[in-house]
């Protein structure tokens, strides 16, 4: 299987990456800093040189062309109301674009609790974050692609347990990025689960388990 990943150079992405390099798929990506090459051929991977801001869908189109899958763990991370407008948002609208031109199906975006610490006082920063990535997720959702939106609660750089809850619907807590990584690549082999907002915490049940579980649903 050809994955490209748009955030490869991420913290989720480039976890994903290792992963699926290590069970022998292809894993293709776009990075923005010519320093980052060197990263990506650590792992085997090429990696496509480019902007998410100032690329188009169809330059996009060309970099993913041949691919069988998209992940998009790509996030402005607090750069701004801007910048979550440019990546978050439009970042978004591009590579479902650029996807249905290279006749990519699959498409597999990482989102976020849209009650994410409700019970405390965020600022509008987040508030926007929240609502463009739920603006996001309903746009995926009515493309006509063969779309997973993978919802994490808070994100953690602690060692995964390879356990996890997945489902429709969980409360916010915590998960370890490596657990939702490797969630992701279990879901990237598992052409069963589609169509799915699904919500993904720290828990009990072994990821794939977890992720076979949501065949059925
Ligand atoms: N933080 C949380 O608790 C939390 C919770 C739920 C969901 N999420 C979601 O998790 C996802 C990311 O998680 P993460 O930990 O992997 O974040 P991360 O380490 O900040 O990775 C973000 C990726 O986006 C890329 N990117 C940003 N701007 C770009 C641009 N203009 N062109 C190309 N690439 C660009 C970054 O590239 P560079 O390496 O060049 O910066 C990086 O590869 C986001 O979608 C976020 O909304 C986060």
């Amino acid at each position: 299987m050809k994955i490209f990943i748009v955030g490869v150079t991420g913290k989720i992405g480039f976890r994903l990456a290792r992963i699926l390099k290590e069970r022998g798929d292809e894993v293709d990506g776009l990075y923005r800093q010519p320093d980052q090459a060197g990263m990506l051929a650590s792992i085997g991977i090429t990696g496509t040189f480019g902007d998410l801001v100032s690329t188009d869908p169809q330059q996009l189109a060309e970099a993913m062309r041949g691919s069988d899958a998209i992940v998009f763990s790509a996030g402005a991370g607090g750069a701004g109301s801007e910048m979550t407008e440019a990546i978050d948002g439009n970042g978004i609208t591009k590579s479902i674009a650029a996807a249905k031109l290279a006749s990519i199906k699959r498409f597999l975006l990482i989102s976020v609790f849209p009650e994410a610490w409700r019970e405390r006082h965020m600022d509008e920063g987040f508030e926007h974050y929240i609502m463009v990535k739920k603006r996001t997720d309903i746009e995926l959702s009515q493309s006509g692609l063969d779309w997973i939106i993978l919802r994490p609660s808070a994100l953690e750089d602690k060692t995964g347990a390879g356990t996890i809850n997945l489902g429709v619907a969980q409360i916010h807590t915590e998960v370890s990025r490596d657990d939702v990584a490797a969630t992701l690549a279990t879901l990237l082999h598992t052409p069963a689960v589609s169509r799915k907002i699904l919500e993904l915490t720290e828990g009990n049940t072994p990821i794939p388990e977890a992720v076979n579980a949501m065949t059925i649903i």
